[in-house]
C-alpha cells in the first residue's frame, strides 16, 4: 500500500503511546499508576450534561451552520468579553471539533511549503506535526526552567527569517504549567506586529490557574494586537469536556471566512448536542470549575513538594494547567539493576514503568529531553503513592 509523503512525516503521539502501554499493563492486572492523563479526571458538571440531554430531547440534532450555531457564537462572544475584555462579532468566531481541530484548520488555511512557524519548546506534542502536515516548517526555540520555560523576544529575533509566518504561544502551558505575565505577552505582541508575523494564542487552560494568577489573553493587549492574534480556546479542559469535542477560534473575519470554507468541505459543524452543552458551560455559573481548580492546586502542591524531596530531581511550580514538568537529567548516566545506563527521558521513563510500574511521559515528546511530564489530574492518594515509588526507583539507581 502506498501512503502519502505527508502522513509518513507525521509522528505517532508519544503521550497516547505511553497511555496505551500503561493501560495494557493494567488490563493484565498490574498495579500501574499513570501520570499520563491529558484530561481532567472529573466528570462533566451536571448542569452541562443536563443541557446536552435537553438538546437531544428538543431534537437539537440537525446540522447547524458550519462554524457553530449563532447561540454558541454568542456564548463565546459573551465569554471573551467577560473573561478577557475582548469584543468580537459573530463573523470572527468559528467552533470546531475540539481545539486540536481548530489548530489543524488554521495550519491548513494559513501555511504551506516554504513557510516557517515558530514554536517554543517544550511544546504541546501536536503543534509541530500539524505544521508539518500543512507542508510548512516548525522552527523550534528551546526555553529553559530558569526562565520558567517562557520564550523571550531576543530568542524569537534569532530565528526570524523572511519566511516566518507565525509564532505559537500556549499559556498556561502543556506540558510545563508555566503561564506568561502580561508584560511578557506585551513584548511578544509588539515584536509580532513590528515584524508582520501572526500570533496563535492557545489559551485552552485559561481557567486552570493557581495562587490567584490572572490569565491575560494576548489579543486583549490592544486593538492592533487583537487583529494580529488568533485566539484558540475550547471547553475540553476547563469544563472537563474532552469527549464532547468543542474548540473555537476568535480571529479576523477574513481568516474565519477561509477556515469556514475548509471546515465546510471536511467535518462541517461540530456536534450540535455538544454545542448546546458548551453554551451552558461557557455562560452558566462557574462554581464547579472553581472547585475543580482548587483541587488541582492542592494536588499540584503535593506532587511538587514530594518530587523536590527526591535527590537529583528539580521541579518548577506550575502556575496553571494540570501538569508538572520535573527535571530528571541529573540522574541520566546512572545505571539500573541490569547495569544499563539511562541515557535520556525515554530510557528514564521506561525504567520507571519496568521497575515500579509508574507511567510518566518522556520530555523528549515535548522537545525537552531533561524533563518528563506528570499530570496531576489524578487522586491525591495516587500522587502520594506514585511519587513514593519514583523515589524508590531513583534510589535503586547506581
Ligand atoms: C495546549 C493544548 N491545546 C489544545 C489541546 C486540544 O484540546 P481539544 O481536546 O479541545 O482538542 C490540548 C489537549 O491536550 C492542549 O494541551
Amino acid at each position: 500500500m502506498k501512503f502519502s509523503k505527508r502522513i509518513q512525516q507525521v509522528n505517532l503521539s508519544m503521550t497516547l503511546a505511553i497511555d496505551a502501554k500503561a493501560k495494557e499493563m493494567k488490563s493484565q492486572g498490574e498495579n500501574v499508576i499513570g501520570f499520563g492523563a491529558g484530561e481532567p479526571d472529573f466528570n462533566t458538571p451536571d448542569r452541562i450534561k443536563q443541557a446536552g440531554i435537553r438538546a437531544i430531547e428538543a431534537n437539537d440534532t440537525h446540522y447547524t451552520p458550519v462554524g457553530g450555531s449563532n447561540d454558541l457564537k454568542d456564548a463565546i462572544i459573551t465569554k471573551l468579553k467577560r473573561d478577557n475584555g475582548l469584543d468580537y462579532e459573530r463573523n470572527q468566531i468559528l467552533a470546531s471539533c475540539g481545539a486540536k481541530h481548530s489548530f489543524y484548520n488554521l495550519a491548513q488555511v494559513l501555511w504551506e511549503a516554504g513557510d516557517e512557524v515558530i514554536i517554543p519548546a517544550p511544546y504541546w506534542v501536536s503543534f509541530p506535526d500539524m505544521v508539518v502536515l500543512a507542508g510548512a516548517k516548525p522552527v523550534i526555540i528551546e526555553t529553559n526552567a530558569t526562565n520558567e520555560f517562557k520564550v523571550t523576544v531576543d530568542q524569537i529575533k534569532n530565528v526570524l527569517t523572511p519566511n516566518t509566518r507565525a509564532i505559537v504561544i500556549n499559556t498556561p502551558s502543556n506540558p510545563t504549567g508555566s503561564a506568561y505575565e502580561k508584560s511578557e505577552l506585551e513584548a511578544i505582541a509588539e515584536f509580532a506586529l513590528e515584524n508582520n508575523i501572526l500570533v496563535i494564542s492557545d489559551e485552552i487552560y485559561e481557567w486552570i490557574v493557581f495562587d490567584g494568577f490572572k490569565h491575560t489573553s494576548l489579543a486583549s493587549l490592544s486593538k492592533e494586537a487583537q487583529k494580529n492574534c488568533i485566539v484558540i480556546n475550547g471547553v475540553s479542559k476547563s469544563y472537563a469536556m474532552t469527549g464532547w469535542r468543542i474548540g473555537y477560534i476568535a480571529a479576523d473575519a477574513e481568516i474565519v471566512k477561509q477556515v469556514t470554507k475548509l471546515q465546510g468541505q471536511s467535518t462541517s459543524n461540530p456536534c450540535s448536542i455538544s454545542q448546546a452543552a458548551s453554551i451552558e458551560a461557557l455562560t452558566g455559573p462557574h462554581d464547579d470549575v472553581m472547585e475543580m481548580v482548587r483541587e488541582f492546586e492542592k494536588r499540584r502542591d503535593i506532587m511538587v513538594s514530594l518530587l523536590r524531596e527526591i535527590s537529583g530531581v528539580s521541579c518548577n511550580t506550575p502556575k496553571g494547567s494540570f501538569y508538572s514538568f520535573p527535571d530528571f537529567s541529573a540522574l541520566y548516566g546512572k545505571k539500573d539493576a541490569n547495569g544499563k545506563a539511562l541515557q535520556g527521558s525515554l530510557d528514564f521513563t521506561e525504567y520507571l514503568l519496568a521497575a515500579k510500574k509508574i507511567a510518566i511521559v518522556p520530555g523528549i515528546a515535548f522537545g525537552a529531553d531533561a524533563n518528563a511530564r506528570m499530570s496531576f489530574a489524578t487522586s491525591r492518594d495516587k500522587i502520594e503513592e506514585g511519587v513514593k515509588r519514583i523515589k524508590e526507583a531513583v534510589e535503586l539507581l547506581t
